[in-house]
This record gives structure tokens, sequence and C-alpha cells, in this order.
């Protein structure tokens, strides 16, 4: 018997996300901003200003406390910090201060991601992510940083997904800094694996109080039931590399573990590069603006996959859609919750769900097609206007149930 609404453990945290260089605008001194110069973004965009939330923080946060939210997921921007290499800025430390205590003072808990992609533009002298001094010079940064901002921080995440970063930098080079090499792609993982264990040890020892954790993207790798041998064995191959690989080897040094889910893949889809190769036998799925498919089952898979792997807390650090007119995502958030819930129902320990975004912003490659925002963002004036989804997910917010019952708006 279906009862008439899904209710989350008391003390789940709710909340949102954002990352620096998707959001804040105006700094050319990380390696994005240069191959965005280039032409590497479609169209030929730029992220000039973005979403102005370099100056404009003080008002999300306010419109975010006012949609409910606990809690917000913001990154510090590596180059601001360190323009230089051992040059500290210490107007973009004070900045970093401000913004951790603007979020507090909104009755937000700041969750602080120290690397969300981007790279000071002096790392490349070091090789980038497949340098060896690479992991030892992070570390440095999260000191210098991690201490002033501890007072205002207790949930720490190290690296923003890693594997996104190896893979999309070094494998298939869509990224900065376009490489297409096997040997790099490991060696960067490994590196971002040391750069997580040294900032973990690092925040513990100079932040106080508080819990540090990596942020993985996981996928869910789907098969039709008689799929042949090759694919199901490539399938599971996939499934270790993309979403245990990395995670197997930090979790001794992590409190909790961090999941960002979007999508499911099959071996058909990966191995053509076609996302409408659906094989027989499975279900075509609707289709965020990106044309990822909307899976909302596979949240449930990944986090008891993890669960039972890791048996350390999981907070879903990011999950969210792409969707400009704003018609699919409150029944994406809908869904995404009641499987959550049943992994939660399960067993797992979860213990909190930020949704992407916060605020329309740059997508990387993608540019500013793709619109993730709660809240709708004017690119050229900054002004802010609050998506119907996302007083949807107040309710969410604030009553920590969802509703079977209660009309979605814009339900297709
Ligand atoms: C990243 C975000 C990105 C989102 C949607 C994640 O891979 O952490 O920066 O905007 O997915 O693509």
């Amino acid at each position: 018997m279906i009862g008439q609404e899904v209710q989350f453990p008391a003390g789940f945290v709710w909340g949102s996300g954002i990352s620096a260089h998707q959001a804040e605008g105006g700094n050319d001194a990380n390696d994005w901003a240069r191959f965005e110069r280039a032409g590497g973004v479609k169209r030929g965009q730029v992220s000039g200003p973005a979403s102005h939330h370099f100056e404009r923080y003080a008002e999300d946060f306010a419109l975010a406390a006012e949609l409910g939210h606990q809690a917000v997921k913001l990154s510090v921007e590596w180059s601001r910090v360190e323009p230089r290499k051992g040059q500290w800025d210490e107007g973009a430390i004070a900045h970093y201060v401000d913004v951790v205590r603007s979020a507090r003072d909104h009755g937000l808990s700041p969750y602080v991601v120290l690397h969300h992609f981007t790279n000071p533009l002096w790392l490349e002298q070091y090789g980038w992510w497949k340098g060896g001094e690479t992991p030892a010079l992070f570390e440095r940064y999260v000191r210098r940083i991690a201490e002033p901002l501890g007072h205002w921080v207790d949930t720490w995440i190290t690296v923003n997904e890693p594997m996104l970063l190896a893979g999309a930098g070094y494998l298939f080079g869509v990224w900065p800094p376009q490489e297409r090499s096997y040997r790099s792609t490991w060696s960067v993982a490994r590196n971002l694996m040391k750069a997580h264990i040294l900032a973990y040890d690092a925040v513990h020892e100079v932040a106080g109080v508080c819990r540090v954790g990596p942020a993985v993207n996981v996928t869910a790798f789907k098969q039709p039931h008689r799929a042949p041998l090759r694919d199901r064995v490539l399938g599971s191959s996939l499934d270790w590399f993309a979403n245990h690989y990395y995670i197997d080897r930090v979790r001794h040094r992590s409190d909790f573990i961090g999941i960002q889910y979007y999508s499911r893949a099959t071996v058909q889809q990966l191995l053509s590069g076609d996302p409408l190769a659906v094989p027989d036998g499975m279900r075509r799925l609707p289709k965020t603006d990106m044309g990822w498919e909307i899976y909302p089952k596979g949240l449930y898979h990944t986090v008891r996959d993890m669960w039972q792997r890791c048996g350390l807390p999981i907070i879903v650090t990011e999950n969210g859609i792409a969707d400009a007119n704003d018609e699919r995502r409150s029944l994406f958030i809908r869904d995404h919750l009641v499987w959550l819930k049943r992994a939660i129902d399960e067993g797992a320990d979860v213990r909190g769900y930020l949704h992407w975004a916060l605020l329309d912003n740059f997508e990387w490659a993608e540019g500013f097609d793709a619109r993730f925002g709660l809240i709708e963002v004017d690119y050229a004036s900054g002004e802010r206007t609050v998506r119907p989804s996302a007083r949807y997910y107040e309710k969410i917010c604030r009553s920590g149930a969802v509703s079977l019952v209660d009309p979605v708006p814009f339900d297709h």
C-alpha cells in the first residue's frame, strides 16, 4: 500500500549548489578562461561575468534561504587565492571568508569544494594534473585557505568529480588541457587520489572539527536483460572504472562520500557515441535539454551500490537537470527523491540532498545554453527570477517530505 507522502529522516539536509568558475564571473587566471578564449566552448562562448555571483553572493544566499535551503555547495577558486605560485591574494582570501560567513548569516551551512575543475595557469609548468608535484602544490593551497575558512565550515569536499576531470581533460580531450592519452589519464587519476588524501589530512589539521570527503560522479550502467557477453563484461568494467576505481582507493580517508548523479548509460550508447542508441528491450526515456536520459531509479542503484561497497555516510552533492523552460524539473526532483528514499529504506545512510544548481550558470563546454538553475539568471543584467520548480522544491525542503498526491508543476 503506497502512502500519500515519502518522509525523509529527521535531520536530513536539503540544499543546492554552485561552483566558482561557473557562477562568479570575472576571472581570467585559470585554464578554463584560456580554453574559452581559444574557442573551446560551443559557439565560441566565454564565461565572462557568468552569473554575477562574485558580487551578488549575499543576494543569492538570501534567495536560497527564502527557498528553504539549509546548505549550499560552493567552491573556492584556486587561481584567485594563488594567482602566481606561492603568492597569496589576501583580498581573495578575505572574499571567501565573507562568502562563507554570509552563507552562515543566512542560515545556510556552506559545503566548501576545494577543487572544482579549474586550475591556475601557472600549474601548466608543473604538467597540470599529470605532474608529480601537483598534489603537494594543491595541498599547500588547501592549508592556506582551509585555516581562515575553518571557523564557518564544517563540511569540506576535496576534489569535485575527479574521474570526469581525468576523462574529459586527458582521455577524450574535450576539456583543458585537451590531451588524449591513456597514460596521462591514469597519472591524473592517481594524482587526484593523492590530492584527496593530502587534502583530507590537511583540512583535519588546520580547519577544526569537520567532515571531509570527495564528490564523485556516478553513472547508472544499464543493459538489456539478454545483453551479449561482450556488453556485460564491458558494462561491469565501465561501472568499476567510472564508479568505483577512485573511491575504492580513497574511502579509507573519507568521512563521507558525495555522490553526483545525472543519468544512465548503456554500453551501446558509449560505443557508438549516440545517446539515442537505446538497445532493443530497453525503454526509451525522456531527455533533458542536453539529451541526457532522465532515469531516476539510477539514483537508487548508485547510492545503494556505493553504500554496500563503502559503508560510509553519503550526501547527494549534485543531481539536476538542464531544463530552460522548467517543464520537467519538478517531476525530476520528485522522482529522484522517491528513489533516493527507497535506498534509505533499504539501509543506506544518506545525510542530505543538494540540487544542482541554485542558479543558472556556465555549463563548461556547453556554455550558457544548458540551464540547470532553480533560479533563472538573465546573463546580461544579472537579474534573478525564481522558477516554479524552486517553489515546488521549497515545500520539500521545509517539510522533509515528498508528496505523492500534490500536483507537480508542468507534469508532462
Ligand atoms: C559538475 C557541474 C556541472 C554538472 C552538470 C557536474 O559534472 O560538477 O559543474 O555543471 O555536473 O553537468
